[in-house]
């Protein structure tokens, strides 16, 4: 069989046209990912998916699978570079993650711990940011933006709205929302919107329902990402 390639020597089917991720989590092998969700045209932004195919690192979520690739993605030197990269989010923002709502429900978190980042390294930015909880049913918390984008894919693919964009460059890109006073309250967004379920993070939350499920009973509380994924996928539980 042609259409198939190795992960960390485990043998993979792919279908023509299919990502590495696309055919390894359908496989069951998990690769760590922030700004991958399959319902979305890839971004390519994070960088936490980086494998090695054939010796040279490229991003799992855009390469297409090729027969006979030698993908590694469990290896010493891949996983010290995911730590790099996981303590460099978590210092770009402010991520409070034993007050946060999304505490044992963010995607950022629990790929942080599938990674064994445990503790960060670099000096926090601290930066200062915004709350923006004009909009009666949503809140959205910029302190936590990982700018991964999907809510302004889920915007601008699905909901045709457009509400979300990501403004400014490196150090100074941060996520602005289209509306005359830049607030939400006054953008076309509505709470059932596409966008307003994609965040990975606790960036985009749903007002009301704070602290449903309490901490330590929560989805990676439960069990590691690599076996239930993507937090989207259980978004209504
Ligand atoms: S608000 Fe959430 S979904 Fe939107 S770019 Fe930031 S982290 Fe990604
Ligand atoms: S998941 Fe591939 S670059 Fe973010």
């Amino acid at each position: 069989m042609s259409n198939q390639f190795t992960i960390d020597g485990l043998v993979v089917p792919f279908k023509e046209g299919e990502s590495i991720m696309d055919a390894a989590l359908a496989a069951g092998v998990y690769i760590p990912h922030l700004c991958h969700n399959p319902e979305f045209y890839p971004h390519g932004s994070c960088r936490l998916c980086t494998v090695n195919v054939n010796g040279r690192p490229v991003t799992a979520c855009t390469t297409p699978a090729s027969a006979n690739a030698k993908v590694e993605n469990e290896t010493h030197e891949i996983n010290t570079r995911r730590r790099l990269l996981l303590k460099m989010l978590f210092v770009e923002g402010n991520h409070v993650c034993p007050a946060c709502e999304k505490s044992g429900n963010c995607q950022l978190q629990a790929v942080a711990y599938h990674c064994s980042m445990l503790a960060p390294e670099f000096t926090h930015f601290y930066p200062r940011r915004q709350i923006d909880a004009s909009h009666t049913e949503t809140v959205i918390d910029f302190n936590r933006c990982i700018l991964c984008e999907l809510c302004v894919r889920a915007s601008r693919d699905v909901d045709d709205k457009n509400v979300f964009a990501i403004s400014g460059r490196g150090i100074e890109a941060h996520l602005v929302i289209n509306s005359p006073s830049g607030k939400l309250r006054d953008s076309a967004f509505h709470s059932d919107d596409k966008a307003a379920h994609v965040c990975p993070v606790g960036a985009i939350l749903p007002k009301h329902k704070g602290y449903d499920v309490p901490i330590g009973e929560r989805l990676y509380d439960r069990e590691s990402i690599s076996l239930v994924g993507d937090v989207a996928q259980h978004e209504e539980e």
